[in-house]
């Protein structure tokens, strides 16, 4: 049984108010999640104050981002021992604002998910297809590719060591969810992927969908055999919004 796991992926928002005030609103609320596991990804700048007030309650935290180096004359960059040293469990890897705005290539995010491993940290691992790609019919060869890269650079066994998101591009922040049949299918199709290279790795993987998920419309995409969890932009600045989804698992 794999259980659900709901990460809020707070992106580049939040002041330390903001953030205090959110997370007092989570822990008021996190003894009504049953089932799923929590997780929060603040900015970096956020997570000593996220440690603090999250250390000794069930939710985890985590990066947004992680270099592929342990140290050195990166300025700007951080890395994953700096994360675990501040008692982060996961780390986003791969993101498409990342792919898009920073330019990370298959190859580099592949490099990114053995950082993490090495730091101990567990990768939420994002892939998906743009609008205009699926719109080509090539949703199915996006996926696989962003998959394989990570599956010949890590092996197919520390990829089950992470998490993975399918957060369609044209999903994020539009409003526009993937209807549940939509995402089932990618997520099917991730999953008998990774069979091809080994069977119990897929099906113990957990693959998270992610792309305007709401609390009115996670019940029905988490009644889905192949999705294990949502990967929560906007709703996860909401304690409220974000409560309402870690509870939909618990039907
Ligand atoms: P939204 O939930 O705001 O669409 O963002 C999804 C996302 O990108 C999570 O990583």
């Amino acid at each position: 049984m794999r259980q659900p796991l709901v990460a809020g992926n707070w992106k580049m928002n939040g002041s330390l108010a903001s953030v205090r005030e959110l997370l007092a609103g989570l822990k008021a609320g996190i003894d009504d999640v049953k089932v799923a596991e929590v997780a929060v990804c603040p900015p970096a700048v956020f997570i000593p104050e996220v440690q603090a007030q999250l250390e000794g309650t069930p939710i985890a935290w985590g990066g947004q981002d992680l270099s592929v180096h342990e140290s050195g004359a990166y300025t700007g960059e951080i890395a994953g021992p700096m994360l675990t040293d501040f008692g982060c469990k996961y780390v986003i890897i791969g993101h498409s604002e990342r792919r898009t705005y920073h330019g990370e290539t298959d190859q580099l995010v592949a490099e990114k998910f053995t950082a993490a491993r090495k730091a101990g940290l567990v990768p939420l691992f994002c892939i998906g297809e743009t609008q205009e790609e699926r719109e080509s019919g090539i949703t199915e060869e996006v996926v696989a590719r962003q998959i394989d890269a990570v599956i010949e650079h890590c092996g197919v066994d520390m990829l089950g060591e992470g998490v993975i998101a399918y957060e369609p591009v044209w999903a994020i922040g539009t409003g526009l969810t993937a209807t549940p049949e939509q995402a089932q299918e990618v997520h099917a199709f991730i999953r008998q992927r990774i069979a091809q290279s080994n069977a119990e790795v897929a099906e113990g993987l957990r693959i998270l969908y992610g792309g305007s998920m709401k609390p009115g419309n996670a019940a029905e995409l988490l009644a889905n055999p192949d999705i294990d969890g949502g990967l929560i932009g906007g709703a996860s600045l909401k304690a409220e919004d974000f409560l309402g989804i870690c509870t939909a698992a618990n039907d």
